[in-house]
């Protein structure tokens, strides 16, 4: 991946601007993730939650996406203390190399990403395979609201209001079976809509792959999104359905989904495939382990500039050690990177 990092230095307090929304921790589902009660939030519905983000800019979602909306539980998974990325910068800030190589270009070149009819397979060791148009996929699942730290291995970072479900109620409903160890997610495969898949000097092998462990899928914090910023994704986000995986580093959050599989054996992942000793296929945020050409101790959290790099230090498991490092007891992290 591309990497340029400013001139660092550390990020003092002020650079967290005051609007931030954010307040309570509490426990959630049984487990230790940190969330804001929705009831506890005025209640946004309809054109409210664009006002929420005032310099959202709105889309055009889909029937599905429309009715779903005004019963998403807002704020149910919260940061403290921290900004909110601007709008513009999570929209135009973006790696998708479907669309190109350059950070502005996926923005650029995503229109022509048709997301509707868009359908999801799901197969492999499950007890319910099947192919679904997306709206009849999230029939069964009441949208969530999770702000999350994103982490990019690139050493940028953002916080991102994403719009979801847990991908653990996806698993209860389509039976992993006993052999089940993994996840598998496949992006679509599109030259025609995505000119980095017609170029003749990418470096990936399409479509982009990535997996976790079935663990790691279970757990409570790992979403499938389908907005953000109170509307649908934007295409250069990953409409209509992408991964969040929020502790892990950046490039295990798949985009633009089309196929989920539950298999034995781990999947063999993009970055993993063209360069392993630089992207593990764990890719936990870590800033004790750095990667071979930089360190990951410290962050840019965007926006940033010249003169004002908003650099701050890098948290262990991206900041939600307390609700994942359990997942890892008892591993190096240094050789599972
Ligand atoms: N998914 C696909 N299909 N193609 C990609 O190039 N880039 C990954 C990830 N998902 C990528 C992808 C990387 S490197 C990062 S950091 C995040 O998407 C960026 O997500 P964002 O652009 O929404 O911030």
């Amino acid at each position: 991946m591309l990497f340029k990092f400013p001139k660092s230095s550390d990020c003092p307090e002020s650079d967290v601007t005051p609007e931030s929304l954010y307040m309570s921790r509490r426990s959630m589902l049984g487990t230790a993730v940190s969330v804001m009660a929705a009831s506890s939030l005025p209640r946004w519905a309809g054109a409210d939650e664009v006002a929420r983000y005032p310099d959202v800019e709105p889309g055009k979602a889909p029937a599905w996406f429309r009715e779903k909306l005004p019963a998403t539980r807002w704020g149910a998974v919260n940061v403290k203390d921290e900004s909110i990325t601007p709008f513009k910068d999570a929209t135009h800030y973006n790696n998708f190399y479907e669309f190109g190589t350059d950070k502005g270009d996926p923005a650029a070149n995503a229109g022509a990403l048709k997301t509707e009819p868009w359908s999801v397979v799901v197969d492999g060791e499950v007890g319910k395979p099947g192919r679904y148009a997306l709206e009849d996929f999230m029939k069964p699942y009441q949208l969530e609201e999770r702000i999350y730290r994103l982490r990019c291995v690139e050493a940028w970072s953002m916080v991102i209001p994403w719009i979801g479900f847990p991908l653990s109620a996806l698993l209860k409903q389509v039976e992993p079976t006993s052999k089940a160890r993994y996840i598998r997610f496949e992006t679509l495969l599109d030259p025609q809509s995505m000119p980095g898949q017609r170029s003749g000097f990418a470096l990936i092998d399409w479509p982009y792959i990535e997996g976790l462990r079935l663990d790691e899928a279970m757990h409570p914090l790992a979403i499938l999104a389908v907005g953000m910023y109170g509307r649908e994704l934007p295409n250069q986000n990953g409409a209509p359905l992408r991964l969040v995986v929020p502790w892990k580093y950046g490039f295990k959050s798949v985009k633009s989904i089309v196929r989920i599989s539950l298999v034995s054996e781990q999947p063999k992942t993009t970055w993993q495939s063209i360069a392993a000793d630089e992207y593990g296929f764990y890719a936990n945020v870590n800033p004790t382990v750095d990667h071979p050409r930089w360190t990951q101790a410290r962050e840019r959290r965007l926006p940033s500039g010249l003169f004002k790099p908003n650099v701050r230090a890098t948290q262990m498991f991206n900041g939600y050690a307390d609700e994942v490092a359990g997942l890892y007891a008892g591993m190096d992290l240094r050789v599972n990177y």
